[in-house]
């Protein structure tokens, strides 16, 4: 399998959060929300619209589950090329300060975290009414219902995407461009993966990647649902 980005339609509406929060008057406020699943792609889509600002021009925090005000602050400071600031609101204002001369926008991966801690997001909120720079909010499907709950952030949020599962032109796409040139997935084949992995990336590709293998092994140019048969894709439960 290859090593790339494909652009597919979350990442395309990604691109276009983006650029509307870039290109918002002064009237609109510039937070974003991006939310989905897990395994629907929503790291691999930010690193990519990171890479387009170039790594230089943006800051990105991915957040954990021990996180505190102190820790995820450092986690900015360490992004930002400095040491924590005691007490912490000189690490506030120094964020503050590298945001406005750089011009830097703010995303938060996992921010499933954080959203329960009022300490964090209204830290989030200050960093945002500072700086008047694009915040975006990634995270699972319950972070959009938690953060409505959070009316002042909430207020601020402008524009979201939520990651939709992968139709079969996304499943199309994945294969044309991750699968080594030599082999092709019948579209059959291409409408049971989509079927069974429930339209998540991670699943599709690593059902792309054995039958690559196999395909490999087995010197096939072509496969087919029926050449499959029913053989796994990838590790399911079933009740
Ligand atoms: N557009 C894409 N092009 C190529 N590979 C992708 C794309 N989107 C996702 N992937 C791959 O799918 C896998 C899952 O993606 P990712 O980790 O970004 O999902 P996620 O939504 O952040 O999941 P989680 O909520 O578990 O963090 C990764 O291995 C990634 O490389
Ligand atoms: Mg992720």
């Amino acid at each position: 399998m290859k090593h790339k980005i494909v652009e597919v339609k979350n990442v395309l509406a990604c691109l276009e959060l983006m650029e509307n929060l870039q290109g918002r008057s002064s009237i609109t406020p510039g937070i974003g929300l991006i939310h989905g699943p897990s395994g629907f792609g929503k790291t691999t889509t930010l690193c990519w619209l990171i890479n387009q600002l170039g790594a230089m021009n943006a800051i990105y925090v991915r957040c954990y589950a021990t996180d505190t005000p102190s820790s995820f602050l450092a986690r900015i400071m360490e992004e930002l090329g400095s040491e924590m600031l005691y007490p912490m609101r000189k690490s506030v204002d120094f964020i503050v300060d590298r945001m406005n001369e750089r011009q830097l926008p703010l995303f938060i991966d996992e921010a499933d975290h954080i959203v329960g801690q009022s300490k964090i997001m209204e830290t989030i909120r200050d960093l945002y009414d500072a700086t008047e720079q694009p915040v975006v909010l990634v995270g699972m499907e319950e972070i959009a219902r938690r953060i409505s709950h959070r009316k002042q952030l909430f207020n601020r949020v402008s524009e979201w995407v939520e990651f939709q599962p992968a139709d079969l032109s996304d499943v199309h796409s994945f294969a044309a461009e991750l699968l080594d040139d030599r082999i092709t997935v019948a579209d059959d084949l291409l409408e049971h993966i989509r079927k069974r992995s429930g339209g998540e990336v991670r699943r599709i590709l690593t059902a792309l990647e054995k039958i690559e293998r196999s395909a490999i092994a087995n010197d096939m140019d072509i496969v087919t649902l029926d050449n499959w048969g029913d053989q796994p894709l990838f590790l399911e439960f079933r009740r």
